[in-house]
């Protein structure tokens, strides 16, 4: 056997076993600096001033006053900022137009970027900013979104519509129906770092130190808007608080390059928390309508799930909610679109499973509402319609442990006892029930390449532009690796999230780790067989790299999905409209663990926001201003402590045969099918079945649960 470990015994199977982050202690003293917070000599700091109206153009820009207060330097605007070409393709297609800032004088929603002011200190900035006086010529706005309002089209992608079997004809042979219409609410993904970046020119280079999830992508993406050379854009985003599909190309970075271009001096932008609102995308609001018609003994025969969301007036993004049914219930007829409205809105993005996670709550209410109809146990309506291959893809599943996970469910949640009719269990003021829903998210990975380094002194540096936007991505990257050299973690050092290092898949999809991992697997391989030719390593060590694209580009088209069972109890007071969740229990089947600990946090995560979304979250647009109504966590409802009871998660064995280390990806599944269970407990506590999210008290004390079609 060869090993890396000249003069040491292998040491293997840390993967798998529980570790603390690596950075967890310089993280919790403080020691580890953010973006907005790390020092540099002679920076100035820009303040952001948005658009107050909805829609129209900027008439002037009141600077001269402004750019006399203390400490200002410039106020970049429509009329004097660097031009940037936004025409190009980057990693998620064409940009969103906001790139485009300052390059004109139209408002598509307020909150748009008009002014950056720029000062000697961060105070005066924001001061300054506060006094610009800008003038608009306003325009009539619209932002009001319903279920089929006009304007609602089938956006051109073909992954927008599935159409299997006739609809109608099934429907109408079905010995049960349901047919009914959720809604979830405007949703944003603030997290608790908000976005910032410094930018500088150094020796000709573009350096800007960032809060991302991808720093390749930022600086490809600054490289094409400012038509530089990309190897003279340099990203790095060492410490990143929360992400959650917000933290890609943001104005603050372009912003930051402007001004430091500008000034020839470093310069940082901070997005304060209401900013964050309306500048880094939020998940649409969804109105989804969901038929199921299903044979006396369950088997489903029809399923059509439609989907309606908004998009902004200068980008198409679609929430595809109507996906989530394509690869986890077959039927005769099988039928999902995705339908969208352009609104004077800003553009909603990607936000933690995006599609999947409104999706779920229709899908899976709906099969609640068939259960009870068909007099069925909920999860033996899921098993009796399990499918063989992928219902849309006739595609073969690479694994499918959706059944492991409900039945280790049903076993540690104590499913059996459960009397399945609503409305008979009391305790005092609280009538008590128990939900659950089934849960699905992709398996994907993209290219990525690694370094890996032997070091003279026997350690290993491994380099790699990922990102650990919290997750632990830098400790399970480090466990791997370790385990690939046959060595103790304590000996391997893992740099990330530095575009130097080279391309490298983002932290999103779920498939940030599992990209990541296969490219380190990758090089360690190389450099291990290097090693084994013997021989002293020299001062600069010996270096391994890897790139990762043909492999991945090799892999064969199969179904790959990892699936979850999620499982609560509610305890509701039908007289004030209070809900308490009182346990929640998900078990997955997302692929190899990689690190119990930061594993669990990230499942507890995702359900977490589940009960929040379930009764909390919701932005409120104003429709006269076409604004928010209270931007900030004051008035954005989301589950605090207080709200959170005892959360279990665990998993089942379900090794990815494909991937090099078995993984699957843990990032986003938590939160789906969360909310459904807590809505379908709230039914079997209540006996009213809640179709709006949040269930907010009033919606409780009303029993307002919106209307089933079939009464
Ligand atoms: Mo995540 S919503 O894929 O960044």
């Amino acid at each position: 056997m060869t090993t890396a470990t000249t003069g040491h015994l292998p040491v293997t199977g840390v993967v798998g076993t529980a570790h603390t982050r690596i950075e967890g202690l310089a993280k919790v003293t403080g020691a580890a600096r953010y973006a907005g917070e790390i020092p540099f000599a002679e920076l100035a700091h820009g303040w952001l001033v948005l658009s107050t109206i909805a829609r129209g153009r900027i008439r002037s820009v009141e600077s001269a006053p402004v750019r006399a207060m203390p400490g200002v330097l410039t106020v970049l605007h429509h009329g004097n900022a660097p031009r940037v070409d936004g025409d190009y393709q980057g990693l998620l297609g064409r940009p969103d137009p906001i790139v485009e800032v300052f390059q004109h004088d139209q408002v598509p929603f307020v909150g748009w970027p008009v002014a950056l002011v720029v000062a000697e200190t961060s105070e005066q900035a924001r001061e300054a900013a506060e006094a610009l006086v800008v003038h608009y010529d306003e325009e009539p706005h619209d932002v009001a979104f319903s279920a089929g309002r006009p304007g609602t089209y089938l956006p051109d992608a073909a992954s927008m519509r599935t159409e299997k079997g006739a609809l109608e004809t099934e429907l109408a042979a079905s010995a049960h129906v349901v047919d009914a219409e959720y809604t979830t609410p405007e949703e944003h993904h603030c997290a608790m770092e908000p976005h910032a970046a410094m930018a500088r020119w150094d020796s000709g280079r573009l350096e800007v130190v960032d809060s991302n999830q991808g720093s390749t992508w930022v600086a490809d993406e600054l490289a094409k808007l400012f038509s530089l050379d990309p190897a003279s854009v340099r990203v790095r985003s060492e410490h990143v608080g929360g992400a959650f599909g917000s933290k890609g190309v943001r104005v603050h970075q372009i912003l930051a390059v402007m001004a430091a271009t500008v000034l020839h001096r470093p310069v940082r932008v901070v997005l304060t928390r209401r900013q964050t609102f309306s500048l880094v995308g939020y998940r649409s609001p969804t109105a989804q309508r969901v038929r199921l018609g299903a044979d006396a003994d369950g088997r489903l025969r029809a399923l059509d799930h439609q989907a309606q969301n908004l998009t902004s007036t200068v980008h198409e993004f679609v929430e595809q909610s109507a996906g989530f049914a394509r690869p986890l219930y077959d039927a005769d007829a099988h039928h999902t679109v995705n339908r969208v409205v352009r609104l004077d809105v800003p553009t909603p993005t990607f936000v933690r499973a995006p599609g999947e996670a409104p999706g779920s709550f229709a899908l899976e209410s709906a099969l609640d509402e068939l259960a009870e109809k068909c007099d069925m146990d909920p999860i033996a309506l899921r098993a009796r319609n399990e499918p063989e291959v992928g219902p849309v893809s006739g595609l073969p599943f690479a694994s499918r442990n959706l059944l492991a996970c409900f039945e280790e469910g049903a076993r540690r949640f104590g499913w059996a006892d459960r009397d399945p009719r609503p409305g008979l269990r009391r305790e005092g003021r609280w009538l008590i029930g128990t939900g659950t829903a089934a849960a699905t998210f992709p398996v994907l990975v993209g290219p990525a390449t690694a370094a890996v380094t032997a070091e003279a002194d026997g350690t290993f540096t491994v380099r790699i532009t990922a990102a650990d936007v919290g997750t632990g991505a830098r400790t399970a990257l480090t466990l791997i690796a370790a385990d690939a050299l046959e060595v103790a973690p304590e000996r391997v050092h893992v740099r990330i999230a530095d575009s130097d290092f080279g391309p490298a898949m983002i932290a999103g999809g779920s498939m940030g780790t599992r990209s990541w991992a296969w490219a380190v697997t990758v090089a360690v391989r190389d450099l291990r067989e290097q090693l084994a030719l013997g021989g002293d390593i020299p001062p600069q060590g010996i270096t391994a790299r890897s790139d990762t694209s043909q492999a991945i580009g090799e892999l064969t088209q199969k179904e790959r999905h990892s699936f979850g069972a999620q499982f609560a109890e509610v305890a509701v007071d039908v007289t004030s409209g209070e809900i308490r969740v009182r346990r929640m229990l998900g078990i997955f089947a997302t692929g190899r663990i990689i690190n119990p600990l930061t594993a669990r946090s990230q499942f507890i995560g995702g359900m977490t926001w589940g009960l929040s979304m379930a009764l909390h979250e919701e932005a409120i647009r104003d429709q006269a201003s076409g604004g928010h109504v209270g931007a900030d966590f004051a008035s954005y409802h989301f589950a605090a402590n207080a709200d959170v009871p005892l959360i279990e998660a665990d998993w089942v064995d379900d090794p990815d045969e494909d991937d090099p280390v078995g993984i699957k990806g843990i990032g986003e599944i938590g939160i789906v099918g969360a909310a459904a269970a807590i809505a379908n407990a709230v039914w079997h506590a209540t006996g009213v079945r809640h179709r709006h999210l949040p269930i907010r008290p009033d919606r409780v004390l009303t029993a307002d649960g919106g209307a089933d079609r079939t009464g």
